[in-house]
């Protein structure tokens, strides 16, 4: 058998101490199947007297992951620190430049400096390997890069932060509003430190930039993912899309278009019974449509320490395999800034409109619809209160640009009480 590969993990949290206790538990397992043993030298953290709840007395211990990259006993630094700066970024660059491979699970690195590290990798000749930034257990960067590497991928779209899938569906099924559930999703430890990372749609936001790198063939561009949280989610809108067949997902959309890349984060319906609309709790769920294979639908866990420490797994036995990829599948010098696509492609939208319950409402809405060029496709008006008649309705495909003007126009009309809702129906 070949000589060990010798790790040095840096971030001894959720993950670092997800991915010690595989080495543990399944050293034997691992070394039939990367060809070679694959064993910790040292390890990192800031504070080398926690608890961890894992024996962690045979491993050298690194006052700093910098001083850790750095080493000449390793062979692979793992970063599992976290942060798109600081000591995660300045310790992968100094790994890389001292002749050590990496992997990593942090989207938000690879979001913002991706193609500068892939750039500063590959030149020194090596491997930068990411499958748990992605919704974590799910083996989806693999599938793009690998899997689908005949195919011409038409769009790439999921459900990527289970902790807004888990508010979504809670403040369903419980009946609840977004206020009280984002306070048992902090409770239950679901939230990230900074939470609008999660409900701001940010992180979500980081893995798709990374997905439509892959799957295009560009540069990652999180600063042109047009992004919206789940913060304005009522469970009003949520009820009554349910009533119309639908459920509001914080949905990630990458599609490459004749006008460019377009790149949405933001809350969509689908409909409810099709895999996306069913996908309930905390699980993450990716869609990707190639030219020859068709749709693939993967489903999974995206977080915890043993989803997430699989993934990180499957990218160090990969590395002690000898199998080296670019880093986003292609060499990082042929990746191209993508041209962000100015609009989205038209599609079906739900908007709640709260009308003064009088006659002659609904057909001044019907007008202003109809000079923006929107057309109604369904139709329904229950719930009538103190004077006030919500109106629920699914347009016919428009364009985003014809929402906007009608949402512009509908306060003229001096028929509405309340901000209209304008979600964008996508179909999946
Ligand atoms: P975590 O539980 O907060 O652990 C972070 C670790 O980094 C801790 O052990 C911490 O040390 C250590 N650390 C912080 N600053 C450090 C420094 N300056 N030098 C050395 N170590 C330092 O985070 P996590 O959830 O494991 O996440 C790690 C990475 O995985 C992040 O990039 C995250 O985005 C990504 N990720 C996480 C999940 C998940 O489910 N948790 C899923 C997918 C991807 P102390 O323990 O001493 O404080
Ligand atoms: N905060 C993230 C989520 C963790 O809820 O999906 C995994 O990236």
């Amino acid at each position: 058998m070949s000589a060990p590969l010798r790790l040095g993990i840096a971030g001894l949290g959720t993950v670092g101490i997800g991915v010690v206790k595989i080495i543990q538990f399944h050293a034997d397992l691992i070394a039939l199947r990367a060809g070679r043993p694959v064993q910790i030298t040292a390890i990192c953290a800031r504070d080398r007297h926690k608890n961890r709840d894992a024996d962690l007395s045979m491993y050298e211990w690194a006052e700093g992951a910098r001083e850790l990259a750095a080493r000449d006993d390793i062979d692979v630094f793992v970063e599992l620190i976290g942060g798109d700066e600081g000591v995660a970024r300045d310790a992968i660059e100094i790994a890389l430049a001292t002749g050590k491979d990496v992997v990593t699970a942090n989207k938000a690195l690879l979001a913002m400096h991706g193609q500068a590290l892939a750039e500063t990798a590959e030149a020194a000749g090596r491997v930068i390997r990411f499958e748990a930034a992605v919704a974590g257990g799910i083996p989806v960067i693999k599938t793009i890069t690998e899997s689908m590497a005949g195919n011409r991928i038409r769009r790439v779209m999921g459900v990527m932060n289970g902790t807004c899938n888990y508010i979504l569906t809670r403040m369903q099924s419980a009946g609840l509003p977004y206020d009280t559930v984002f306070e048992e999703a902090r409770q239950l430890g679901y939230l990230e430190a900074d939470p609008t990372l999660d409900v701001g749609g940010i992180d979500a936001g980081h893995k798709l930039s990374i997905l439509a790198a892959l799957a295009f063939g560009t540069q990652p561009a999180f600063d042109a993912v047009e992004i919206e949280g789940i913060e304005r989610v009522s469970i009003d809108d949520i009820n009554r899309a349910a009533d119309m067949g639908y459920r509001i997902k914080l949905l990630g959309v990458a599609q490459m278009t004749a006008r460019g890349l377009e790149q949405r984060m933001s809350p969509c319906l689908v409909p409810a019974d099709s895999p996306l609309g069913q996908l309930e709790g905390g699980t993450n769920m990716v869609v990707i449509e190639g030219d020859a294979v068709g749709q693939i639908v993967l489903r999974g866990a995206g977080a915890g320490a043993g989803p997430t420490a699989s993934a990180v797994m499957s990218d160090i036995v990969e590395i002690a395999r000898g199998v080296r990829l670019p880093v986003f599948g292609q060499p990082a010098v042929t990746l191209a800034r993508p041209q962000a696509a100015r609009t989205a492609v038209p599609a079906a939208y739900y908007l709640r409109l709260m009308l003064a319950d009088k006659p002659g409402a609904l057909a001044k809405v019907a007008t202003v619809l109809g000079d923006s060029g929107i057309s109604i496709d369904r139709m329904r008006q229950y719930g009538h209160a103190a004077g006030e008649a919500p109106v629920l309705i699914v347009t016919h495909k428009t364009t985003p640009e014809a929402i906007d003007h009608a949402i512009e126009a509908l306060p003229r009309t001096g028929v509405i009480t309340g901000e209209p809702v304008e979600l964008r129906i996508e179909e999946v």
